[in-house]
């Protein structure tokens, strides 16, 4: 009999001493250029881009963990104070994919926002590789819409669309 995956996720802050394991998760070199996170071909960088999440107050980074409290992704926003939008990356371990943990963790983010800086901020933004079709798939099954495709697909929506 197949195990029921839980598909349930919470958010934690990102903190500098979460480098480690983050690098053992993210040890593969991604197609994700795209994707600053995800974009780590060895501890320097890693390092120097996990340094930029923790310590900026231009981003609000979290680490995602599972029901089991394992590490198996992280989500990042960079504020764009003017456009009252957060731009959002994330990225779910290899081992870990497939489990709408990246869905579930775009809500709970939405959440984080809505609860926090609900007036500060109205939309949520992704910019996405038009050959990223997993991410695609998780825009359309959160109802995200296409915003416009300029060298990337660019998705966009309301915060309290998501909520
Ligand atoms: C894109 C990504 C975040 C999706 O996360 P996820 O939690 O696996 O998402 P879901 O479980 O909702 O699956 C979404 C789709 O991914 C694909 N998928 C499923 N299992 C997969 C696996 N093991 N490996 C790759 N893709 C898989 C499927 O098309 C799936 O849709 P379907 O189940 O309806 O067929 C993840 O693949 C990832 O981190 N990729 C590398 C980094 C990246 O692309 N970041 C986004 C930059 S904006």
């Amino acid at each position: 009999m197949n195990e029921t995956i839980d598909t349930n996720v919470t958010l934690v802050p990102f903190i500098k001493e979460d480098t480690v394991e983050y690098l053992k998760l993210a040890n593969e070199v991604e197609v994700g250029k795209f994707f600053k996170l995800a974009y780590c071909r060895n501890k320097s960088e890693a390092n120097d881009i996990i340094d930029l999440f923790t310590t900026s107050e231009d981003y609000i980074a979290f680490k995602i963990l599972n029901c089991k409290n394992q590490f198996v992704g992280a989500i990042v926003g960079e504020k764009k104070e003017k456009k009252k939008t957060i731009e959002i990356s994330y990225f779910i371990g290899k081992d870990y994919r497939g489990r709408r943990y990246c869905e579930n963790a775009i809500i709970e983010y939405a959440k984080h926002i809505a609860k926090n800086f609900s007036q500060k901020y109205r939309c949520l933004e992704f910019c996405i590789s038009i050959i990223n079709y997993s991410s695609k798939k998780v825009m359309n099954t959160l109802g995200i819409k296409l915003a416009y495709t300029r060298g990337y697909a660019h998705y966009r929506c309301p915060v309290k669309n998501l909520i």
